[in-house]
């Protein structure tokens, strides 16, 4: 199928099959794409953990409002933005740059000292944030990626990250969760896939000038 059919195909899932899993190599397709999400400066200032343990899933379905996807999913995707901007998390971005594009460090330093300046220079809150817009690109991308494999999927954000971040143990990494992604295959019985897709006509989304 070709990418809009795939997305007219892709719905936000109620309920997943809790007897199919997604396979090991599909699973990597999903994390290359995720991994090739565009970020702001290409700090990628996040990291996603993929949970596939049934006790950590139901645990973190009490978390979500009792929402089942999570716990009936095969594989849990939990974005989870980097609380602060820190001069490490600049650097180890510089050393991948110059590794991977071949540019000496000190060719770098300009650049770095750039992203040092204005992103150290944010208020917590706002660089909090900051870090959180980011993930909902790389999200994106995994719904995508999803739907072109006819893998389901339900971006979530009806959950308690602050009791999330403790069943994970987020914190001490500076990792704060800010979106979940179940992942598996519909059940038969999610009425939810049968219903017509609800969305602005395209004279009210768009407007050009
Ligand atoms: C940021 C975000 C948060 C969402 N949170 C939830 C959620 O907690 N539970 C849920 O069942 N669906 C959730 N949804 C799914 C939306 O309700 C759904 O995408 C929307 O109604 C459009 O329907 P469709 O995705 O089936 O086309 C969320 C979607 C987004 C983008």
């Amino acid at each position: 199928m070709g990418l809009l059919e795939n997305l007219q195909w892709r719905y936000a899932t109620k309920k997943f099959d809790n007897t199919k899993k997604v396979s090991e190599d599909d699973i990597t397709f999903l994390k290359k794409a995720i991994s090739l999400a565009a970020t702001s400066y290409g700090l990628e200032a996040y990291e996603v953990l993929i949970i596939e343990n049934q006790d950590i899933k139901d645990r973190l379905k009490d978390a979500s409002w009792g929402q089942a996807q999570v716990s009936d999913a095969s594989h849990v995707f939990v974005f989870c933005n980097n609380t602060k901007i820190s001069n490490e998390l600049i650097d180890a971005y510089m050393d991948r740059k110059s590794n991977d594009q071949g540019i000496a460090k000190e060719n770098l330093q300009g650049y770095g000292d750039f992203m040092k300046n204005t992103l150290l220079a944010l208020p917590e809150d706002e660089a909090a944030h900051w870090t959180r817009r980011q993930t909902y690109i790389a999200g994106g991308n995994l719904m995508v990626a999803c739907a072109e494999l006819q893998i389901d999927s339900c971006p979530m954000e009806g959950f308690e990250a602050e009791k999330y971040n403790e069943i994970l143990e987020l914190d001490k990494d500076g990792l704060n969760a800010c979106l979940v992604v179940p992942v598996g295959y519909r059940s038969e019985e999610d009425n939810n896939q049968h219903l017509p897709k609800t969305r602005k006509s395209l004279d009210q989304m768009f407007r050009h000038l």
